[in-house]
């Protein structure tokens, strides 16, 4: 099996270290004026997820931050949770510094780079993951750091992330279902299409198949896609296919996915049963993963390689200077 391949297969142990992970630093304690999340990519879409976490659980604004600057009314007393696996990209950095010196309460989630260096030096309150993956393959790591970290920050949005994990164990249902998703996306672009409480995986199912397969893919969120994209599909006729996640009670994501068969796409859907949040977006995480990177294996390409992303980032480097 290809070693990219077997990280995404090894998620539980991934997972289960994770949840062992010490938190450094001194902590922040509540009550916070806000939180914002920090990140950008395969290290941002952690904050996708925490935001839909967070807004049924906090009193407080909850905002995700996928820039190199800070809104105007992110100030002293808000708490910022940067997530960059590197540690030194770019946009992360400006947003950290900005932070720090507008008295924001800064806290990073890393596996080194300038993020550490800056947190260790500023006596910040951080969690250092394990390096050599790449940020998508980390993804556990990541996204159970960062509930640990906002835990120990007084900020419980999860149960118990013990039993959450438990569904990694099981790789093989997961490449089944990554088998049914590949025969849904090969030769044609994926359209991942949820509800706002899972639009963090139909993102996180784009951007795998945008850096693992270097495919173009889309993501919509429902309800809004029942106000333009429903009209786009009237008159599309390109080898698109459209892949729903539903989850079993949703009356809307059920009447989307018939209107797309009734109007003749091929379209696959994927039920959602369960009701722990964390559990299904690590569990669907993993099989979009499996199905991107086997399908780009399938397909002679690297599913490692971004050389695109180090471009941009070479470039970003000549314009957004650090000091
Ligand atoms: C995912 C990936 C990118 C990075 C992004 C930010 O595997 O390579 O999406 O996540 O360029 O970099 P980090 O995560 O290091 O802050």
């Amino acid at each position: 099996m290809s070693e990219f391949l077997s990280e995404y297969f090894n998620w539980f142990n991934q997972a289960a270290k994770a949840l062992e992970y010490e938190v450094h630093g001194r902590l922040w304690e509540p009550p916070y004026k806000g939180l914002a999340i920090v990140g950008m990519g395969g290290s941002g879409i952690v904050g996708d997820v925490v935001y839909v976490l967070a807004i049924d659980l906090l009193d407080a604004p909850v905002t995700v931050v996928k820039d190199y600057k800070l809104p105007k009314w992110v100030e002293e007393g808000w708490l910022m949770i940067a997530v960059s696996y590197s540690g030194n990209t770019l946009e992360t950095l400006h947003v950290v510094k900005e932070g720090i010196s507008k008295g924001v309460k800064v806290a990073a989630i890393a596996s080194g780079g300038k993020l550490i260096d800056l947190t260790v030096k500023e006596d910040l309150p951080y969690i250092q993951v394990d390096s050599g993956y790449a940020p998508r393959s980390a993804f556990p790591a990541l996204l159970l750091s960062t509930l640990r970290l906002l835990k120990a920050l007084g900020i419980k949005l999860h149960d118990d992330l013990r039993k959450s994990i438990d569904v990694l164990r099981r790789g093989e249902d997961a490449e089944a279902l990554a088998e049914e998703v590949i025969r849904a996306v090969v030769g044609r672009i994926p359209f991942f299409i949820a509800s706002t409480k899972y639009y963090p995986l139909a993102v996180r199912a784009k951007n795998e198949f945008n850096e693992n397969t270097k495919l173009p893919a889309k993501a919509e969120v429902v309800p809004e896609w029942g106000h333009n994209d429903i009209v786009g599909w009237e008159g599309w006729r390109e080898p698109i296919a459209a892949l729903v996640f539903r989850e079993v009670d949703n009356e809307i994501m059920k009447f989307i996915a018939e209107h797309l068969k009734d109007s003749g796409f091929p379209i696959k859907e994927f039920e959602i049963e369960d009701s722990d949040y964390v559990k299904n977006i690590l569990k669907w995480s993993q099989v979009v993963g499996i199905a991107s990177v086997k399908l780009a294996l399938e397909l002679g390409i690297d599913p490692r390689e971004t050389k695109s992303i180090s471009k941009y980032k070479a470039f970003l480097k000549s314009v957004l200077k650090l000091d």
